[in-house]
């Protein structure tokens, strides 16, 4: 696990942006994203478009696919996760949308929306580098705690904590759907690499538990600790739990030229 610690989240963003593009080089312009929604990947999606717009970076051929979706929300609905896509990844990254995929949480069809999703993600190639957040307690999609390790994208219930944390992007805490459709941990553990972000306070115990705490469905982002390419980037408050911090800092800072990232 790499993990790498940011004095703010401007920085963050660029950091997670940079090592999305340099995996992206490598595996050209078809490159399969998974994305997040929420807070955390907003300044990472900044930093994407600043380096398409600087030309450092080529997604003319690239698909994405959404971890998540509520369950049941009317077509069209601002806080779908469709919507959230659409607004902050497929029309400032310039995807087409044709090549945006996110679960399907209609009614209708739901109880074979996991398995068409997951056979979408195997059609296109799988995926090269996911891009994740955190919960506060943990999650990453939306696999709550008690989650199987090795899940497939299917329907949850969101936990209570779950539903306040989201309460902020709708009227009422009451409006917030009960349950998701979520790619599994399984799911998430398939892609080539992954680069979660975490901002602020709030994410400090979780960040703490995810890097440094026991491999647990309890903690269920420590399933990465298991992950071949994982990049963790946080800011100084998430950051504030960790007891290595020192060494990951200078780790960072004395990386061998072939894995270092471009920050210019
Ligand atoms: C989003 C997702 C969630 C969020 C997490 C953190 O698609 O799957 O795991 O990444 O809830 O949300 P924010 O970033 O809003 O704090």
């Amino acid at each position: 696990m790499e993990i790498i610690i940011c004095p703010n989240e401007g920085r963050v963003g660029q950091v997670a942006a940079a090592k999305i593009a340099k995996i992206a080089a490598e595996v050209g312009p078809g490159v399969v994203l998974g994305v997040a929604t929420g807070s955390s990947p907003l300044s990472t999606y900044d930093g994407l478009a600043k380096l398409l717009a600087a030309g450092k970076l080529d997604l003319s051929q690239a698909s994405a696919f959404a971890l998540d979706e509520y369950v049941g929300l009317a077509d069209g609905h601002p806080e779908s996760y469709r919507e959230v896509i659409r607004r902050t990844v497929t029309e400032p990254l310039g995807l087409d949308p044709s090549r945006v995929h996110v679960p399907d949480g209609s009614l209708h069809g739901l109880a074979s929306a996991g398995e068409r999703y997951e056979k979408a993600i195997v059609a296109a190639g799988g995926v090269d580098v996911q891009i994740l957040g955190i919960g506060t307690n943990g999650h990453v999609g939306f696999n709550e705690p008690t989650s199987s390790l090795s899940s497939r994208t299917r329907v949850k219930m969101l936990t209570q904590n779950t539903r306040q944390d989201n309460a902020r992007f709708f009227a009422s805490l009451d409006d917030v759907p009960r349950h998701c459709i979520t790619q599994g941990l399984g799911t998430i553990m398939a892609a080539r690499h992954v680069v979660l972000v975490a901002t602020g306070e709030a994410k400090a115990d979780a960040v703490g538990r995810l890097v440094e705490g026991p491999v647990t469905a309890m903690c269920p982002a420590s399933v990465l600790q298991m992950h071949q390419f994982a990049t963790i980037v946080v800011d100084e408050a998430a950051a504030g739990h960790l007891a290595l911090a020192d060494y990951y800092k200078q780790a960072f800072e004395n990386l061998p030229a072939w894995q270092a990232l471009d920050l210019a």
